[in-house]
C-alpha cells in the first residue's frame, strides 16, 4: 500500500530483514538506567516487560497496510541527526518500503505541524525526535487523542503522559566519558577547566551535564581543575550533585543552544575575560561535535592558550577528521544503527498491540516513560580505525591520513 504525500514512513512486520538492515541481530542494551532523583535522569521504576520487541510473524497483505509509522527529526542542519536519517533509511528500504521523514529545522511550531500533517495521514505510530521537549508535549497530547502511540526518540519529550515509550543513548554515560577522557590526561592541580552545554529546551543536555559533573566534581573539588568560564559552577563546585535548577543555572551560563556560531561566539568571549593566567594548557568539556569544532578553532587561534583537549559526541564525519588531525580530542561514538533498529522494534511490538521491552524508565518531569537505551563508546585517535572503520560505520576513503 502506498499513502500519498511526502510524511510517511511504511513499516513492516519483516522485521528479520529490517533489523537485519540495521547491523540486526546487535545485543540489546543491558544497562538498565541508573537510580536518581532528579526527574532528568533515568529512574528504574519501570520493570522489564514480558512482552517481546522482536516479532518473527512474516507481513500479510493487512497487516502491513495497518502499520504506518511517521518519523520527526529535529533538522537537516546538523550532521547528526542526517546520520539518523540515512540509517532510517537504509533499514526500511532495504526491506522494500518506501521512507520519508519530515525535519522540523528547529522550529517547535514546524515540528508540530509535521506531526498532524502525519496524523492527518493515518499513523499510527509516530516516532519523534523533539526540537523542544517540553513544547512537544502538545504535540504528543495530540497524537495520543487520535490514538496514535509516541516514541521519543534520542531526546525526551516533557511534561505530558502522552509518551509511550523512549529509545535512547546512555546518555549518562556520554557526560561520563567525555569528563573522563579530561581527567584522564591531566596532570598536577590547577588545570584550567572551561565547562559548554547542550541547549536548555532539550533534555539531554541536562543529563550529559549531570554525567559529566559527576565525573568532574570530585577533581575539581581536589585541585586538579580550576572551572574558568561559569561564575554558577564555581559556586556550586562543593556539591557532588546538582538539582535540576542548579544544573539550569550552569546551563545558562555555557549554553551552546547545539549551535557552532552561538559556541564560537561564547568561547571568544569567555577567552577574552580570561587572562594568561588562566589559559596555558586548557582543558575543554564541550558537548557535541558541532560545538567542540568551532570551540576547537576559536581555542587554537588564541596566543596564550598553550594546548588544549576538548571532548565532543556523535562521531560527526568532519569530527572524525579533526580527530585524526589532532584539533579534537575525542568523541562519544552512539551508533545510530542501533538507536534505528530499537525505535523500528517498538514501533512493531506497539503496531502489534504489544509492550516493547524495556530495561528501565526515564521520569519526563510527568511520568515514568518505559525506555530501552544503548552503550556509547568513547574514540579518540587511537580508536577511529577500530570502532568506526572496522566496525563498518565508516569507509577508510572518508578520511585522509589514516
Ligand atoms: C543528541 C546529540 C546531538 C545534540 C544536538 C542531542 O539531543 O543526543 O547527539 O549532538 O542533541 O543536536
Amino acid at each position: 500500500m502506498r499513502f500519498k504525500g511526502a510524511v510517511l514512513v511504511l513499516l513492516a512486520l519483516v522485521t528479520s530483514s529490517i533489523l537485519a538492515a540495521c547491523g540486526g541481530g546487535a545485543a540489546k542494551p543491558t544497562t538498565a538506567p541508573a537510580p536518581t532523583a532528579a526527574s532528568t535522569a533515568p529512574t528504574t521504576a519501570a520493570a522489564p516487560t514480558a512482552a517481546s520487541t522482536a516479532p518473527t510473524a512474516a507481513p500479510t497483505n493487512a497487516a502491513a497496510s495497518a502499520l504506518a509509522v511517521g518519523i520527526v527529526l529535529p533538522t537537516k542542519d546538523e550532521p547528526r541527526w542526517i546520520q539518523d536519517e540515512t540509517r532510517f533509511k537504509d533499514a526500511l528500504t532495504a526491506a522494500g518500503y518506501q521512507v520519508e521523514i519530515l525535519f522540523s529545522q528547529g522550529d517547535s511550531s514546524k515540528e508540530k505541524a509535521n506531526v498532524e500533517a502525519l496524523l492527518t495521514k493515518g499513523i499510527k505510530v509516530l516516532i519523534i525526535c523533539p526540537q523542544d521537549g517540553t513544547a512537544a508535549a502538545a504535540a504528543a497530547d495530540e497524537a495520543r487523542k487520535a490514538g496514535v502511540k509516541v516514541i521519543s526518540y534520542d531526546r525526551l519529550i516533557r511534561e505530558t503522559d502522552a509518551v509511550d515509550y523512549y529509545v535512547t543513548f546512555d546518555s549518562l554515560a556520554v557526560g561520563g566519558n567525555q569528563a573522563q577522557y579530561l581527567v584522564d590526561n591531566a596532570k598536577g592541580t590547577g588545570n584550567p577547566l572551561y565547562l559548554y552545554a547542550g541547549a536548555a529546551s532539550d533534555n539531554n543536555a541536562f543529563i550529559f551535564f549531570q554525567g559529566a559533573w559527576k565525573v568532574l566534581q570530585p577533581k575539581i573539588a581536589d585541585g586538579t581543575f580550576v572551572i574558568k568560564n561559569s561564575s554558577e559552577a564555581v559556586g556550586l563546585q562543593a556539591k557532588a550533585e546538582l538539582t535540576r535548577d542548579e544544573e539550569a543555572k550552569i546551563i545558562a551560563q555555557v549554553t551552546t543552544n547545539w549551535d557552532p556560531a552561538t559556541a564560537k561566539t561564547l568561547a571568544e568571549a569567555n577567552l577574552t575575560k580570561a587572562t594568561a593566567a588562566d589559559k596555558g594548557n586548557v582543558f575543554i568539556l564541550a558537548p557535541n561535535d558541532g560545538t567542540a569544532r568551532a570551540i576547537a578553532d576559536t581555542f587554537a587561534t588564541d596566543k596564550d592558550v598553550k594546548s588544549y583537549l576538548v571532548t565532543g559526541q556523535d562521531a560527526e564525519k568532519a569530527s572524525v577528521q579533526y580527530i585524526i588531525d589532532g584539533k579534537q580530542s575525542m568523541t562519544v561514538f552512539k551508533d545510530v544503527r542501533t538507536l534505528v533498529k530499537d525505535a523500528i522494534s517498538a514501533a512493531v511490538a506497539l503496531l502489534e498491540g504489544k509492550t516493547p521491552t524495556s530495561s528501565g524508565a526515564y521520569n519526563n518531569g510527568k511520568v515514568d516513560v518505559p525506555a530501552v537505551q544503548s552503550a556509547v563508546v568513547t574514540v579518540d585517535k587511537a580508536k577511529v580505525k577500530s570502532d568506526l572503520i572496522d566496525s563498518g560505520y565508516y569507509q577508510a576513503s572518508d578520511f585522509t591520513g589514516l
